[in-house]
């Protein structure tokens, strides 16, 4: 008798095996019947293989339970494997017994729904091929993102996300009562990966960011996983150098692992391993300048929206860096240039064919009297950075780092047309649930 432990493999292990028998768990993916014949499709998440149940050959009960079991029921299935050049996958499985696990209701899921239904829904779409294929490559993208600064030399440190520091990225913040005190849920962990330099060096925080802002585009999320690494002795050049071994990397492996993955979305490995280093560089000004040659009407000291991302990057294969933008508009930390006190030493990282930033970075100002300076200007209150400000007098070293934005990588990668399928529970403006 089958039951819920009975051992079994994989689908994808499964269609290895024929001729032999097998016991493979999923759920049921499509079903119909004729002629004394049930044909479902079973799913895992390795694949879905076709299963065929003939009338005479299980009970009665398997029969009937089976008949009134619905899409997405879940079922233990024991079956020969038989060659079928018919069958999707070459291959399908004759049923000997079978065990619906839990039979339901009625999936709510049917072919065309709105995307807001399946936003609703979305704790069950999630079950769906692409979504599934998309959380895979999320896992993987995680996976090969540590790697890479693992093999680097990295230390992975857990900052706060509850905090008092804030508002350097002008971003809006979510307020929290901590105890009746006014606290934020972080938006970038920098100034505590900053902090911890002192001791491990090299070090980068994998964590979530919160951003309040009323942004409705396709790339902003209101929580988002954020890689920030910092690195002692490091500048904006070796920050750069080490922006496109990282970005490189994780777009490599994913095209020379799971090419299978990509195809859902239409995107070809091959074009994932042209992204090799090095990235092209060009100053905020060339920016502008390239900017106004194509007819925008931004000026010097403007900041870059949608359509300035797209006109810079829209002949590219491979991400770009823009560097050392305008001061104005950076934030407190970013050292000024000293070839240009206009700019500061920075550089953002925007993806190719639209998909916009990707990566903001720079060089800290790593002088007291600098920094305390700039935060006077800004007219910062320097007693609620007060710790921050102390890391600037005992031992002080030169550092840079940088912050990704994790989906708005898997966006591009994908080239997914918006940002809440790179999550599995979006937040964003008009949606908290589920
Ligand atoms: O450019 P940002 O605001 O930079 C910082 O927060 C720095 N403190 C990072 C650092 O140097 N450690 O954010 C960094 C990246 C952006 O380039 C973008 O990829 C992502 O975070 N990001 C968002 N992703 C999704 N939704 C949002 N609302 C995002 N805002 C920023
Ligand atoms: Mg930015």
């Amino acid at each position: 008798m089958l039951d819920m432990y009975s051992k079994c493999m994989h689908v994808a292990s499964a269609f290895k095996r024929e001729g032999n028998e097998v016991v493979i768990k999923g759920w049921i993916y499509r079903k119909r019947s004729s002629g004394g014949k049930q044909f479902i499709v079973v799913r895992d998440r390795t694949g879905t293989i076709q299963c065929v149940a003939d009338k005479g050959k299980i009970s009665n009960e398997e029969w009937e339970s089976l008949d009134k079991a619905y899409v997405e029921s879940s079922v233990i299935v024991k079956g020969l494997v038989k060659k079928d050049e018919r069958a999707p996958g070459g291959a399908e499985l004759d049923i000997n017994e079978i065990k619906v696990v839990h039979s339901g209701e009625q999936f709510p899921i049917t072919e065309y729904q709105s995307t807001e239904f399946l936003l609703d829904k979305r704790h069950l779409w999630l079950r769906s091929q692409k979504m599934t294929a998309a959380m895979k490559v999320r896992s993987y993208i995680f996976k090969y993102a540590r790697q890479y600064l693992d093999k680097q030399g990295f230390f992975e440190i857990t900052p706060p996300i509850i905090t008092t520091v804030g508002g350097e990225t002008g971003a809006n913040l979510f307020g929290v009562d901590y105890f009746g005190e006014k606290a934020f849920l972080t938006e970038s962990s920098q100034l505590y990966a900053e902090a911890m330099i002192y001791s491990l060096e090299k070090v980068y925080s994998f964590a979530p960011s919160f951003r309040a802002e009323k942004s409705r585009t396709v790339k902003h999320l209101a929580e988002y996983w954020h890689l920030e690494p910092e690195m002692a002795y490091f500048d904006n050049n070796s920050s750069m150098k080490l922006q496109e071994g990282l970005v490189s990397y994780m777009a490599n492996k994913l095209a020379e692992k799971h090419a299978d993955l990509l195809e859902p979305f239409g995107v070809k490995a091959e074009d994932l391993l042209k992204i090799r280093p090095p990235f092209k560089r060009i100053s905020y000004g060339e920016a502008i300048e390239f900017l106004q040659s194509k007819g925008s009407d931004k000026k010097w000291g403007d900041d870059f929206g949608v359509e300035e991302e797209k006109l810079l990057t829209e002949n590219e294969d491979k991400p770009i860096f823009v560097y050392n933008w305008p001061k104005e508009i950076k934030a407190f930390y970013m050292p000024e240039n000293p070839d240009d006190p206009k700019t500061v030493l920075c550089a953002d990282m925007l993806a190719p064919h639209g998909h916009g930033e990707i990566i903001g970075g720079s060089q800290r100002e790593w002088r007291y009297e600098k920094l305390l300076e700039r935060m006077k200007e800004l007219h910062m209150d320097p007693e609620r950075y007060s710790w921050y400000l102390e890391l600037r007098k005992y031992g002080s070293v030169p550092h840079a780092g940088f912050g990704l934005g994790i989906e708005r990588v898997i966006k591009w990668l994908l080239n997914l047309d918006h940002i809440r399928d790179a999550i599995p529970f979006p937040r964003m403006i008009n949606r908290l649930s589920p």
